[in-house]
């Protein structure tokens, strides 16, 4: 075996570990990303804001909204759509989901009697979304709310 032998041999070595190396980083890289990612974002405690409504268009008594939004799961991103139901407090805004607690059929405000009516199986919310008769077991699902520029903001976690 010559020296020009053991040179050929150490460069092959060395290409077969760069090789390596490389294949290595290009599957690890993205795996870790997928893992880490949920992790940072959920340190972070920023959900997305999304922009419900102008805030004129609130009033006393519960109002449906239609809203979008992106939801990401690992690397994976997905524009949904959803409801919400919002209306002024004071000088606050209040807004929760309709998607009833039960097992997900979504709930309708009745103006005339002051509640939200489940059509799945009666459960019955009071206007601060508080279950209050049938089967629901907690209240409808709450959002954080921000006024900002004469617009109410919803949090989506
Ligand atoms: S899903 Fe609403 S009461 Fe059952």
């Amino acid at each position: 075996m010559g020296q020009e032998d053991l040179s050929r041999r150490q460069f092959l070595n060395v290409a077969v570990n760069a090789i390596g190396a490389l294949i290595t980083a290009v599957v690890a890289v993205p795996v870790a990303g997928y893992f880490i990612d949920p992790v940072l974002r959920n340190k972070s405690g920023a959900g997305n804001w999304v922009k419900l409504a102008p805030l004129g268009e609130l009033g006393a008594d519960p109002k449906e909204f239609q809203f979008s939004t992106v939801r990401s799961e690992g690397f994976m991103k997905q524009e949904v759509s959803a409801k919400a139901y919002a209306y002024v407090d004071g000088d606050k805004a209040k807004a929760f989901s309709n998607i009833c607690t039960h097992l997900g059929c979504p709930a309708g405000w009745d103006g005339s009697k002051q509640k939200f009516f489940c059509p799945c199986h009666g459960g019955v919310y009071d206007k601060s979304g508080k279950n209050v008769a049938g089967p629901p077991p907690r209240p409808l699902p709450p959002y954080e709310t921000k006024i900002e520029d004469g617009y109410v903001y919803i949090q989506i976690v």
